[in-house]
């Protein structure tokens, strides 16, 4: 019997309205667009500012134009990877919601948190579930509402972030296209350089959580730069070795979205040529999870049946990864 491989046969986005650029950020903290565009690269990002409303809305959203754009019966998706670091809610899950506003009723859904890297470790998860032969369609979507744990008042984060949601629906092929490579890691190492210390179960809402600002997202940033450079360099460079993916046969890479010298650093040392690394953090900012999709999402129309990606995320825990992929239609 023909190998079954896992293929992402569509893409499905979407961006809130609301356009934060430098210039206002300037008006609310101690910084201007020269400083973080040269040090972050960033000149907006889009916030989801209507009250009420979590990462469910945007992926509610994202879903629905992914099953529109490749003509998929809701009723027919089997799985849904709802890829978060902020739920809606602490009880139910944000997938529950997704499912009952989207009509997916036949599927059953999970959150999945890995930080910045979660894309990646939802789509090894949906590839398992298709290659095993068992699924026919599963949706993989990342939301995040980064605004909703980043403190406005903090000038050394509040510039990175942003919201934002992508999905993409994968399928079985037995053409040698789709997932083809991976390796994911978590060390352990990142609590005290990136967390969110108040909220959860070890530490739950009080005034003290309130009054320390312990529910906005803390980080360290040179300590994070560094081992984002580090890990996703070193797992990018032995996912091109070990597939000989040097030169020609590597068509695009699509690293996580956190900050432009880190992306810059990332292609020095793998010593790809700035065509074939494929960007869009200057209008979105780092949506977490999200920015991989929504790069698939923005660049769709240039990829190409057959061509070889290599895509690289890193986030809190530290979680980090790198894989390969053939992508699977030609522009439509
Ligand atoms: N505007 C102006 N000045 C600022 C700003 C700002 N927005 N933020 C910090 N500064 C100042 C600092 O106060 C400091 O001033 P000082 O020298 O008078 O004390 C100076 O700039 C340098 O600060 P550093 O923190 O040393 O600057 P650095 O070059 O490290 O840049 C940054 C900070 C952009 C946060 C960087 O460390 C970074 O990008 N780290 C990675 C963080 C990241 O990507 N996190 C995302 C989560 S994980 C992930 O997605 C990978």
């Amino acid at each position: 019997m023909d190998k079954i491989h896992a293929a992402i046969t569509g893409v499905g986005g979407y961006i809130p309205e609301y356009v934060l650029d430098n210039d206002e950020l300037a008006r609310m903290v101690d910084t201007n667009d020269e400083w973080i565009m040269a040090r972050i690269g960033i000149k907006e990002r889009h916030i989801l500012n209507e009250e009420g409303l979590g990462p469910s809305y945007m992926a509610r959203k994202a879903v629905k134009q992914l099953l529109r754009k490749t003509q998929t019966d809701p009723l027919s998706v089997d799985a849904l990877i709802l890829v978060t670091t902020t739920p809606d809610y602490g009880v139910p899950n944000t997938a529950s919601i997704v499912i009952g506003q989207t009509g997916m009723q036949n599927a059953h859904g999970f959150d999945l948190n890995a930080a910045c890297c979660g894309f990646l470790f939802a789509m090894e998860q949906a590839a398992a579930m298709i290659e095993s032969g068992r699924y026919q369609k599963v949706v993989v979507c990342a939301s995040e509402k980064m605004s909703s744990i980043i403190d406005y008042n903090d000038r050394s984060t509040c510039p990175l972030f942003g919201d934002g949601s992508a999905a993409v629906l994968v399928e079985p092929t037995t053409e040698d296209l789709g997932w083809k490579d991976s390796i994911l890691r978590t060390d352990g190492k990142g609590l005290p350089y990136l967390v969110v210390k108040g909220g959860g179960s070890a530490c739950t809402p009080s005034y003290y959580t309130i009054d320390n600002k312990l529910q906005y997202l803390h980080q360290e940033g040179r300590t994070v730069f560094k081992y984002a450079v580090t890990y996703m360099s070193d797992l990018s460079a032995q996912i091109v070795a070990r597939n000989q993916l040097k030169g020609d046969a590597l068509k695009w890479v699509i690293p996580h979205q956190a900050n432009i010298r880190i992306i810059e650093a990332v292609a020095n040392r793998l010593e790809l040529p700035a065509e074939k690394v494929l960007i869009n953090i200057q209008k979105y900012g780092n949506t977490s999870s999200a920015t991989l999709p929504l790069v698939l999402w923005d660049f769709e129309n240039k990829l190409k049946k057959g061509d070889n990606i290599l895509l690289t995320a890193f986030g809190a825990g530290f979680t980090y990864g790198a894989a390969y992929l053939t992508w699977a239609y030609d522009p439509k």
